[in-house]
């Protein structure tokens, strides 16, 4: 590889178990340049200066925001990233407002922090360095020519051999061996993803559009099914946070690719722009709404219920009356609230609509009822205004379910969560309309056994 090529990382207060943990993102295609934390190496630049920094558990007498503050004074626009092994005041935010591009917490982010550093190797190696994202057999269609290059893992020697070329037809034969072998998942070049995302969201709306409810079916099942599954026994409860964080991102781009093909949209671009900008003020909330439109819109095309577009823009919207609310109640969970505390919390459904329509976004009056009723129950004991049944409507249904699920199963960087599949259990038994929840199920492809249990059938198909 030529020298221009080879990125040069400086690597900062790794110990032996953290060099052995990244010898196979550290080959012979980087130049690693280990120190340990001294006062030279956050005060001097480095020469030849390096294109990334990683910085280990830092050492004794060290404040971790000081040494962001000082590493990004040196250099301003590198990638700068931590990898933290105490859990006792590990704060994401704090890090990376200090000045780190972001922060894991090992081993919990195990594998989403080993992804961003390949992503970034690959982005400077001008793509010699390879970084791959996985994506689901099911969203393919076989027969169809790709735009992108798809492989499969071997996990034995870490390596990811390729199965198919950009420009080339997805072989049918290979798609029935796969799905004969069980495997439901496959790769895709990190540089090569939008196109993978493009194909999908355009798959999906082409079915919405033909009709094909069995296919349409299918092909949400497929993008949900990335959520549900659990990975192997063998994998650990990291890769199995990561598998869900990047699923539920590929499913936004896919999900935000269909709604832009849609023609009467434009107020939707209007608010996933003003959403945007608020972005990163708030990370977890933010993070939040994006789920929830993915997620209602994922579930209003499978169930064929409501406008998709509605739900997308309701999902990002829903929460916005919460940023009105006094701080003391904010920063409680609604558990942990007294009784007054609780009603002035009730009151944030009416807080987003009056918030939306002040923005004079053109957000039509639909998407401000679904979101006023996104906290109504089908038992009536839900609020502002204790609807019940088909009082509701169903729409709001489906942006509560969206809602919850995402509250029971989404990474916070650095804790666990709650298993897809429990969080649906639990959904079924909660104040929803029953038909929905049958119908949720169903999409899911979870069977209910003979036990009660519930079981997983990835590829099973509904009408
Ligand atoms: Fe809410
Ligand atoms: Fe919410």
């Amino acid at each position: 590889m030529a020298e221009s090529l080879r990125p040069r990382i400086l690597v900062v207060g790794f110990d032996a178990a953290l060099n052995d943990a990244f010898s196979d993102v550290f080959t012979d295609q980087v130049e690693v340049i280990r120190k340990d934390y001294d006062k030279k190496i956050l005060s001097q630049e480095m020469e030849p200066a390096p294109q990334v920094v990683i910085c280990g558990p830092f050492a004794q007498g060290y404040k971790a925001t000081e040494i962001a503050r000082a590493l990004r004074g040196l250099y301003s626009s590198l990638p700068i990233f931590h990898l933290c092994t105490a859990r006792e005041g590990f704060d994401r935010v704090a890090l990376k407002s200090s000045g780190f591009t972001d922060a894991f917490l090992l081993p919990i982010d195990r594998h989403d922090c080993r992804q961003v550093i390949l992503e970034t190797l690959s982005r400077l190696s001008h793509g010699q360095i390879r970084a791959y994202r996985q994506i689901h057999l099911i969203d393919l269609q076989p027969g169809e020519i790709l735009d992108f290059d798809t492989a499969i893992y071997m996990p034995a020697n870490y390596k990811y051999v390729q199965v198919g070329r950009a420009g080339e037809e997805f072989d049918q034969t290979r798609f029935k061996k796969f799905i004969e072998r069980g495997q439901s998942t496959l790769y895709v070049p990190s540089d090569q993803i939008h196109q993978f995302y493009h194909y999908a969201s355009t798959r999906l709306r082409m079915l919405t559009q033909t009709q094909r409810r069995e296919q349409l079916g299918q092909a949400v099942r497929g993008l949900l099914n990335g959520l549900i599954f659990e990975g192997t026994d063998g994998d650990s409860a990291s890769q199995k946070n990561h598998l869900n964080e990047q699923v539920i991102e590929e499913c936004e781009e896919i999900v935000r690719g269909y709604i832009r093909q849609s023609q009467n949209a434009t107020w939707y671009e209007r608010v996933a722009q003003v959403v945007n900008d608020a972005g990163d003020k708030e990370l977890d909330q933010y993070t939040h709404s994006g789920n929830v439109s993915t997620l209602a819109t994922l579930f209003s095309i499978g169930l064929g219920v409501g406008r998709p577009e509605e739900l997308a823009c309701a999902g990002l919207l829903h929460d916005l009356g919460l940023e009105d609310l006094p701080q003391q109640v904010r920063s409680l969970e609604p558990e942990a609230m007294n009784r007054e505390q609780f009603r002035i919390y009730a009151t944030h459904p009416e807080l987003s609509c009056m918030r939306i329509k002040a923005t004079r976004l053109g957000v039509p009056e639909s998407v401000l009822t679904i979101i006023f009723q996104h906290h109504e129950l089908f038992n009536g004991q839900g609020y502002p205004n204790g609807l019940s049944a088909d009082q509701i409507r169903p729409e709001a249904q489906i942006l509560s379910l969206a809602d919850r699920f995402d509250e029971m199963t989404r990474v916070r960087r650095g804790q666990f969560r709650l298993m897809p599949k429990d969080a649906l259990a639990k959904l079924s038994q909660m104040h929803y309309d029953p038909r929905l929840i049958r119908k949720l199920i169903e999409l899911f492809g979870v069977e209910t056994t003979e036990e009660g249990g519930q079981q997983l059938n990835p590829l099973k198909s509904v009408s």
